[in-house]
């Protein structure tokens, strides 16, 4: 094997933060010492990482499955993005790794609705020490609630509420956070999903059939089975104005 094939094997960096090793995902903790769900903590070159756990993080999941290279699924580092479905913080906590780094010193801005008070107060226990990160109590149905949070479009939404219309809401939300050519990423469910009686399959083509209808450029449709089973994440980008 030549010295090339060995080299690809080491950690990679997909950003100052993120780096693959092997067929695992780390993040730069912003946090020494602290892990946040029970992951373990490793040790690059002197740096303190958190094991990104793609069976916890559709998100990690998608980054480990998808065709292209997983940096692209990443906002910019020192951006403001959108997350809807915030849960108890597991992939906030890596996204905000690698936006914020320690004591926000990237400067970005991480906001996350969830609708579940004990998800928010586990995302205020984890915002304390995690400048940059905002949590919300907040029904992503309803921006008039919790919008003015964001008065400029972000260039980077993701969803992964596991409810009901998960398509429509997450259409509403492209429509009135989501730049031109930014990038949505929406986490679907099948079984939160009316069931149609045709099975997944043409459940995620619908889905995929109705976005495109919508406009938006669908750039993939991740399979996420064997990391989050009935599971489906598709990456798409808004249309110019
Ligand atoms: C699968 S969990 C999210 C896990 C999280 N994304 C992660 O990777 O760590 C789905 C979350 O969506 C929230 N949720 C469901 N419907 C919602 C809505 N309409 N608005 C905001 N959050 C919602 C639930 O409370 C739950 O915490």
């Amino acid at each position: 094997m030549g010295g090339g094939s060995k080299r690809n094997r080491g950690p990679r960096h997909l950003s100052s933060v993120v780096r693959l090793d092997r067929k695992s995902l780390w993040t730069l903790n912003a946090v020494p010492r602290k892990a946040v769900y029970g992951e373990s903590l490793r040790k690059f070159s002197g740096k303190e990482y958190r094991r990104w756990e793609p069976h916890r993080s559709k998100l990690a999941a998608a980054m480990l499955r998808t065709a292209y290279d997983p940096a692209l699924l990443l906002p910019q580092q020192g951006e403001t993005v959108l997350y809807l479905g915030a849960g108890h913080g597991t992939s906030v906590s890596h996204l905000h790794d690698h936006l914020c780094g320690q004591d926000n010193r990237l400067g970005g801005r991480l906001v996350s609705v969830d609708l579940a008070p004990r998800c928010l107060r586990d995302l205020t226990f984890l915002a304390q020490k995690r400048p940059g990160l905002v949590p919300v109590l907040g029904d992503a149905r309803r921006h008039e609630a919790w919008g003015v949070l964001i008065p400029r479009k972000v260039n980077w939404l993701f969803q992964d509420v596991a409810q009901a219309g998960q398509v429509d809401i997450f259409m509403a939300a492209c429509r009135r956070f989501l730049a031109p050519r930014g990038m949505g990423l929406l986490s679907l469910k099948a079984a939160s999903e009316r069931w149609t009686g045709e099975g997944e399959a043409a459940l995620f083509a619908e889905v995929e059939q109705r976005l495109i209808e919508a406009g938006y450029d669908v750039s993939e449709s991740i399979e996420l089975t064997g990391y989050e089973d009935h599971h489906r994440l598709f990456v798409v980008h808004m249309p110019e104005d």
